[in-house]
This record gives C-alpha cells, structure tokens and sequence, in this order.
C-alpha cells in the first residue's frame, strides 16, 4: 500500500481551472479528503495528494494545465509518495488521457467530470495500484448528498444541473461534460437551506444552461423560474445569483420571476456570442440578434436598474468584418455592463475547429483589441452611473492587492472596493471582520471593472 495512506497529519492541494463548475467539483473533492481526513494545505510542495481540476474551454487553459503537470513531475521526484490526481474536462479525451499514460506515467489517477461520487473508491484503487490508474467514467448520473468544503466565506455554490445539450459548434463542453441531468429540486434546496443556515449570504446556482433546469425531468419539479423564486424565499440571504443563461431557453415566467423576487439578483449573465445572425447560425446559436436585443428590453424593463453581462467570441471561423462590425454595433445598442470576451479557440472534436476558414491571428488580435476597447469604455460608462450613490455591499474579504482594501459585489455584480479608513485598520482583523458582511458604501469613484467607494456609517 502506499504509503501516503497511513502517514497522520495528511494534507492535500487542489488546483482548480476554469469555470465555477469546476470550482464547486473541487469543493466536493475536498469534501471527500477531508473526510478522509486530510488537512488542506497551501501549496503542491507541502501537500501528500495533490489534485488537478482541468477546463478544455478555451486553448490556453489546456496549455496551462500540461504546464503544471511538468512541474509536478519535479516535485514528485523528490517526494515519491505524493498522490497526483488529474480530472475534469481534459480528461474526458481520450486522446488527453493517452498523453498523460504515455508522457506523465508518474500521474496516480485519472477521473472524469462525473465521477466525483466514486471519488473515494478511485482515490483507494489508484493507491493501491503501481502504474496509473486510468478510471474515466462516462458523463451521466446524478449524485446526491456529496460532501463538500466551500471555499468561498460568502458564497455558497449550488451545482442544479450537470451537462448541455446545444452543441454549439465552437463549444466542448456537451463532449466533456454530458447530457443535460437536473438534480431533484428536493436535494439542491436542501443544499440552498443548509447553507443559508450556516450563514452564507449569497447562493450561486450552476449550470451550463440553468434556464433548461427541469427540462430533463419532464419538470416533474417545476422549472427554473420555480427553483429561483423558492431559492429567493430562503431566509437569510443577501443575494442568490445564477449563471449560466442561454438566451433561446429565457422564459417569460423567468423574466417575471426576476422582476418579482427581490433577492433574486438584479443582474443577468446572457452570453450573446456575435452580434452576426450568420454566424450566430454557424455556432448554432438557435437565437437572432433581434430577439437577443427583445430579451434584454424585457429584462430591465421588468427589474428596473438590472445589469446585463455577456460572453463574445471573436474571430468565429468565417467571421468577415461585416459580421465583427454587426457584434460592435450590438454591444453599442444593448450597451452592456460588463463582458468577458474570447477569441475563437479551435477545440478538437467540434464541428468548427474542423472548417477550413480560420480567421488569421492578425485579424483576431486587431477584432479583440477593438470589441476589448469598446467594451472597457462601456464598462466604465455604467460603473460611473453609480458615483455619489449610496450602495449595498457583500464583503468577499480584503481585496487581493492590498490588505487593508476590503473587496465586496453588489447584488448587480458590480466589483466594490473600499479602503478602510486608519482607525479601524487598528482593530483585529478588521478585513475578516467585515467577510460575509453587508455594508453601505458611498460610491466616489469607477472605472472599467470596479467603483471605489467608503463605508457608511462603519
Ligand atoms: N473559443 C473561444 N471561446 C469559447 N467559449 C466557449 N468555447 C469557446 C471556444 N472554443 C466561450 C463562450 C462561452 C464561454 C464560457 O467561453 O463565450 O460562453
Ligand atoms: Fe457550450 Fe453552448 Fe452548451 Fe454553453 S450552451 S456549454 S456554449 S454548448
């Protein structure tokens, strides 16, 4: 046996890429060490297993990840009991999981997204075995009643629903993570209750299309304009949040819902992707540009003040700048608060990295530059919107570059930074008192991705 497993004070390290799935996927992975008793601790070279939780969304997140395992390698020459774990999105390729058994042997175990219930029983096999364990299960299933160790003070992540079933063209993840499986709304409002019980004030609900919640399940438990509204009525919460929406599956009782219930964020994450009906049809998109703009009329006209982010691609395969110039001309009209933008990233295995009309990097870097620059000036328009405004605040905790900043959202979303002033710098931990707090702030100043503002009354 190896010896890792009975050595006491045991620690483990959990590296996480990409999305706020995979996010919480960790939390349950240290759910389980943790009830196996390992203790986390802050770095791969402290650490008796170490686990990597990778994303295949776009290329870099890839690249990132190989490079990390290169570094293992060296730490694991030096410690050869450590445990290396690798999972998530990577992973389900099969051409992935040959590169890893025939570049990195030194890897103990190989588990996918949806095998996170059987976790232990791997973690066991794979110990116990001398080469690497390849343990990949197919993506389905739904697991119930997983431990977890959140990792966020303030917010409770609550996976509804696993998998997708759009297939855009340009997108891995229905090939990584499955068919669209809903979890009983019995089990995801119990994980909302208990956390609320334990004192978190915001509820992040997961999905890759959470409006499909249901769906799969003939809505033998409603939908997910029911699940938000019963989420909302939790008492105790702050803020419950959702993402992510697909704008084909926006329902009417959705937009209601979020217009009624007022812990329901007032804020909406709507990836448009293009602004180009052409290509929104080669991603497979199944919506227009008109409707998109429909939506976003009915959403802040039914919640009075709502902010509305997106996600863009530039430089689709086949994108001419008459399709570039339609996405800048919709950002302009529908003037969103925030967006994370991409440029297009071959994945293979979709239809799109297939094609034969690539855009050249040339292209793609001088498209970004510019949907990068109008989107930073649209930005900063809505956060100034807020100065002189009295706000509420979730603290998150001290802002990562300086201490004595604490860092905060507001229930739209917005990034909130507020310097504590010298004398309550003095008191204890002043930045962790105020984590998982709700303060005002008197907002003085913004620019593109955060207000700065102070404490009212503090
Ligand atoms: N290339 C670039 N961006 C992508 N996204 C998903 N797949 C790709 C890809 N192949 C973006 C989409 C999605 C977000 C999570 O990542 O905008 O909404
Ligand atoms: Fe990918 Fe499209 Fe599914 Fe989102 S909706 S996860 S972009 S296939």
């Amino acid at each position: 046996m190896n010896s890792i497993l009975s050595k006491v004070d045991r620690t483990y390290f959990i590296e996480t890429f990409g999305c706020q799935q995979n996010e919480n996927d960790s939390e349950i992975l240290a759910g389980h060490l943790e009830q196996l008793g390992y203790l986390p601790c802050g770095s791969p070279e402290e650490a008796d297993v170490v686990l990597l939780n990778t994303c295949s969304v776009r290329e870099h997140a890839d690249d990132r990840f190989f490079g990390h395992l290169g570094r293992l390698k060296t730490i694991k020459q030096e410690k050869p009991d450590m445990f290396i774990g690798v999972g998530g999105c990577i992973l389900m390729q099969p051409q992935n999981q040959q590169k890893i058994l025939e570049s990195f042997p030194f890897v103990d175990l190989i588990f996918g997204t949806a095998d996170l219930g059987r976790f232990p029983d791997l973690f066991f096999g794979a110990a116990d075995a001398r080469k690497t364990y390849l343990a990949v299960g197919p993506a389905e299933g739904i697991e119930r009643q997983l431990p977890v160790v959140r990792k966020k003070a303030h917010r409770a992540l609550v996976s509804i629903m696993y998998g997708c079933n759009n297939f855009c063209t340009y997108c891995i993840v229905p090939h990584t993570r499955g068919r669209e499986r809903s979890r009983p709304k019995a089990d995801v409002m119990q994980e909302i209750r208990d956390a609320a019980n334990a004192g978190y004030k915001e509820i992040l609900l997961l999905g890759q299309n959470v409006n499909a919640y249901g769906k799969d399940r003939n809505y033998e438990d409603g939908d997910f304009a029911d699940l938000l509204a019963d989420a909302a009525r939790v008492p105790g919460l702050f803020v419950v949040r959702f993402m992510t929406s697909h704008p084909k599956d926006v329902s009417a009782r959705l937009i209601e819902t979020i217009g009624r219930e007022m812990t329901v964020e007032p804020h909406f994450h709507l990836p448009l992707q293009s602004g180009s009906d052409a290509i929104l049809k080669k991603m497979n998109r199944h919506y227009t540009s008109a409707q998109y703009i429909a939506i976003a009329e009915k959403l802040r006209q039914a919640r009075p003040g709502l902010t509305l982010t997106t996600d863009i691609i530039v430089g689709f395969p086949g994108e001419t700048e008459a399709d570039f110039a339609k996405t800048m001309s919709l950002i302009e009209t529908v003037k969103f608060d925030s967006a994370f933008t991409f440029i297009y990233s071959p994945r293979e295995g979709t239809p799109a990295a297939a094609w034969d009309n690539h855009i050249d990097k040339p292209t793609l870097n001088r498209r970004y530059q510019a949907l990068t620059d109008l989107q930073y000036a649209l930005s900063r328009q809505s956060n100034e919107r807020l100065i002189g405004q009295t706000v509420k605040v979730l603290i998150t905790g001290p802002s990562e570059s300086d201490a004595s900043v604490l860092s905060g959202r507001t229930a739209d979303n917005r990034l909130v930074l507020i310097p504590l002033p010298e004398t309550s710098l003095q008191a204890d931990n002043a930045e962790t008192r105020y984590t998982n707090t709700v303060v005002s702030a008197v907002i003085r100043s913004a620019g593109s991705f955060s207000v700065e503002g102070s404490l009212v009354d503090p």
